[in-house]
């Protein structure tokens, strides 16, 4: 294993994903990590990350000083190289100016990390501060015209650093120099893959579970589908699967989901058809976050009442991922919208969690569910909020306003399939915004719904851009709405970015 340590640089995950690219797990945790800790981990090697600050700030990330006394490679990469210069006694000088984007570096000599490489070659800075002075028992291995140490080391010791991001793919031979890191400087041996995961994993969760059972809370998204496929690989019968049909699912969604998993797979699932609780809950709502709230306690109380009837449930499964672990606490306070997964934990239950894919990316996860069976359609599939087509149509839900998105939504999502464009724009979808326009149908006057169309680009979903959608790919769409969906008789495009704007119209 190599271990980052995070100094809260924003490319500390990308690093770790580079690595475990390379076939060596990596994981990526705190500074504060103390050298007792990291020896017990027993890591290869350990990448000390970039970071915001400056090492003279008075509140600057430091490291346990143990940990240069640990007899483990050491890899520090920007601010990692500075607090490395900095303690075995170099000169870090305090910045005037920042230097980022593309440098030309030399390298001098034949250093292990830049074996086989140019002499000379692109690297993507970004910087404030720099070392100037290497400490007396380091070489320097690079430099660049602004950055006269642009990378040093210590062979005997082991100890390396850049002061560029090579795990930045604008650094031409970044992911050389971690290769040489991990493969030639720590030895590490090259056994991480999803294959070699799923028969590590299947043994963890067959020795934790036993002859116990598990309970999972299947939604059909991609998450919850990989996390039940994995545990019903290990433990088959044991797993008991919840399915609850809110009534709010996509068109043909819910029977798409227990034909894969409960007739392919042949899994156990409870499917609760609960459309009526959570409709009638809903009459007369319509304050967005009530609805919200409305939903996630519903699903809750559902899913407690279902579980209630089975007996000898020791572990409830979640799908629970590594971004979710390193990201908690680092969230920005403000409640824009009350997120509801659905599967979220009731509070009162006294179950002890298995969550199998908590050192996993979510591309990772993607891996793992083509390779468990699972069909693109879900392991591909957009994200869908737990709360449903009831955030899509503004105001009260009603049955009708919901058959209006779910059909609408089922041909937007048709059109852009055929446009081969569905696993480029992040999310795409229709709303109801109760807004009734008036028409002209076959010479009749109509006085009808509009419909809009949401599609956007977007890295994480925390901000977004309105996706470019070719004008005849919208053209089909719009017409194909206001033939084939009843009660539609205009159709808008969302052109709005988020911010300032949120992805979802509730
Ligand atoms: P917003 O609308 O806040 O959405 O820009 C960002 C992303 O989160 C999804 N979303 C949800 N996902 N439960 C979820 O599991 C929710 O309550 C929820 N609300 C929004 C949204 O679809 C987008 O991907």
């Amino acid at each position: 294993m190599i271990l980052v340590l995070d100094f809260g640089s924003q490319y500390n995950q990308l690093i770790t994903r580079r690595i475990r690219e390379l076939g060596v797990y990596s994981e990526l945790h705190s500074h504060k990590l103390t050298a007792e800790a990291i020896k017990r981990m027993n890591p290869k090697g350990i990448i000390l990350s970039g970071g915001p600050h400056s090492v003279y700030d008075e509140n600057s990330f430091r490291c346990d000083q143990g940990i240069f006394d640990l007899d483990i490679p050491i890899l520090g990469i920007c601010y990692g190289m500075q607090l490395m210069a900095l303690h075995y006694g170099g000169k870090v000088e305090k910045a005037k100016n920042r230097e980022y984007g593309k440098a030309l570096i030399d390298i001098k000599g034949q250093p292990v990390l830049f074996q086989d490489t140019p002499e000379k070659q692109t690297v993507w800075m970004s910087h404030g501060d720099k070392v100037i002075e290497v400490p007396e028992t380091f070489q320097t291995d690079a430099t660049s015209p602004s950055t006269p140490i642009a990378a040093m080391s210590q062979p005997s010791k082991k100890r390396y650093g850049v002061q560029y991001h090579p795990e930045v793919r604008n650094s031409e031979y970044g992911n050389h120099l971690l290769k040489q890191f991990v493969y030639e400087v720590c030895e590490s041996e090259g056994d991480w893959s999803i294959e070699n995961f799923i028969e590590m994993e299947i043994e963890k969760i067959q020795e934790k579970v036993g002859d116990s059972n598990v309970l999972c809370a299947l939604s059909g998204g991609v998450d919850s589908s990989v996390v039940a496929a994995l545990i019903h690989k290990a433990i088959g019968d044991q797993l008991t699967c919840i399915f609850v049909d809110h009534g709010l699912l996509r068109k043909n969604e819910a029977d798409d989901v227990m034909k894969v998993f409960a007739d392919d797979f042949n899994m156990n699932i409870i499917k609760v058809d609960a459309k009526d609780r959570f409709l009638s809950k809903l009459k007369g709502i319509d304050d967005p976050e009530k609805k919200r709230k409305i939903i996630g306690n519903e699903f809750i109380y559902v899913f407690d009442d279902e579980a209630a009837k089975l007996e000898n449930m020791d572990f409830l499964a979640q799908g629970t991922l590594y971004t979710d672990i390193i990201e908690s606490g680092t969230e920005t306070a403000q409640t824009i919208k009350s997120h509801h997964n659905v599967g979220g934990l009731p509070e009162n239950m006294q179950f002890e969690l298995i969550e199998p894919l908590n050192t996993l990316f979510k591309d990772e996860v993607r891996e793992l569910g083509s390779q468990l069976g699972i069909p693109d359609r879900i392991v591909w599939r957009q994200p869908f909020p737990g709360p449903g087509l009831a955030i899509r149509v503004l105001g009260e839900v009603t049955e009708d306003k919901l058959k209006i998105v779910r059909e609408s939504d089922a041909i937007l999502r048709e059109e852009i399939a055929a446009a081969g464009l569905d696993r480029d724009i992040w999310q795409y979808f229709t709303v109801l915004p109760n807004i009734m326009s008036v028409g002209v149908m076959g010479d009749a006057r109509t006085y009808d719904h509009t419909i809009g169309i949401r599609a956007v680009t977007s890295i994480d979903g925390m901000t977004s851009d309105w996706a470019r959608i070719p004008w005849d790919v919208l053209e089909r769409v719009s017409t194909r709405l206001v033939n084939d969906v009843e009660h539609i008789n205009r159709v808008v495009y969302d052109v709005t970015s988020k911010p300032p704007a949120t992805i979802e119209w509730e």
